[in-house]
């Protein structure tokens, strides 16, 4: 941004790195975090990108903003833009939770029920035009540099000594390829070493085209027909930086790993008994992942991992 002083901030970022107990499958001494992304305004990492995409259509004259999501993205716009005075629409498949679409109308956003998933909600706001600035998943730069600030903090917050391993739940892949490019400006500013975190891509088996393109060793991935899970944050059938999200996986000598429905809801419910952490099943669904690699023998005793729980499961009820 080049006004900084206006910038409208609703104190997003900083979130804590919480120290959680590993799964029983991983090595006894292994040290997991979570980056804990519920604390942003709008409960959910989204409101990273949203702001720096938000402030930045403002400075830039847009008459209004819009996007499809699968839900949080769009509750991230319709407040970020309700705090710039400027319109804003957003498309979301028609059974996103009543949660979401009663606080985007909240903040004062159109919203359009579309019967289908991401890719139709986008298809409707394309048809009807608005003239309003699309800030959809990377098609336009400025989401992504804010998801960059995930990566700063977490060189920070570890002391410029990157962890081992980062599991992120992957639907667009925003986060995931925003660190990485962060981490590749630290490493040019001198600021940590060539080493990076071993980038492992969580999605679900319903929904899993990053998954199934890193398991065909292809480039970038076909669109997941007939998309089925209850992780609406993960139902995302066709992410348009896909070949980034695999590059980033495959550079790290990272992994790209589908689980199943029952196991993210039984881990959100074992995580809340077990340790008191009322995490969205969108971080359910990365211990999940870590506890299969635990058993899988792939995390040394001295690793250290981070978990991204990226959304409030509020969000959800
Ligand atoms: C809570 C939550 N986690 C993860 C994701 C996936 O994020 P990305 O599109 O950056 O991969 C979403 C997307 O909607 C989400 O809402």
């Amino acid at each position: 941004m080049r006004d900084s002083v206006h910038r409208i901030d609703l104190g997003e970022g900083g979130t804590p790195l919480v120290s959680v107990r590993g799964p029983g499958s991983c090595p006894r001494d292994v040290r997991v975090w979570a980056k804990e992304e519920a604390g942003n305004p709008t409960g959910s990492f989204k409101a990273r990108g949203l702001s720096l995409a938000v402030n930045r259509a403002r400075e830039l004259g847009a008459p209004g903003v819009e996007l499809p999501s699968a839900g949080n993205a769009a509750i991230a716009l319709a407040a970020f833009a309700a705090a710039a005075r400027m319109p804003a629409r957003v498309a979301v498949p028609a059974d996103t939770p009543r949660t979401v679409t009663a606080t985007c109308r909240r903040f004062g956003a159109q919203v359009l029920e579309v019967e289908g998933t991401l890719v139709e909600a986008g298809a409707a706001l394309r048809r009807e035009s608005s003239g309003f600035w699309d800030l959809s998943t990377l098609r336009e730069p400025y989401r992504l540099e804010g998801k960059k600030t995930l990566g700063f903090e977490l060189a920070e917050q570890f002391g410029w000594s990157l962890p081992e391993w980062i599991f992120y739940p992957t639907g667009g892949g925003t986060g995931l390829i925003g660190m990485f490019k962060a981490f590749d400006e630290l490493a040019r500013l001198g600021l940590i070493g060539a080493a990076r975190p071993r980038m492992v891509a969580v999605q679900m088996v319903g929904c899993a085209p990053i998954v199934r393109a890193f398991e065909e060793g292809e480039e970038s991935a076909r669109t997941w027909e007939d998309p089925k899970t209850s992780v609406w944050g993960l139902r995302v059938p066709q992410a348009i930086g896909d070949f980034l999200i695999l590059r980033a996986v495959r550079e790290s000598n990272g992994a790209a790993l589908a689980v199943e429905e029952d196991e993210v809801w039984d881990t959100q419910a074992r995580l809340a008994r077990d340790q008191g952490l009322d995490w969205g099943p969108e971080g359910a669904a990365c211990y999940a992942a870590l506890q299969r690699f635990g058993s899988a023998g792939r995390i040394l005793p001295t690793d250290r991992v981070v978990l991204f729980q990226t959304g409030h499961p509020g969000n959800y009820r």
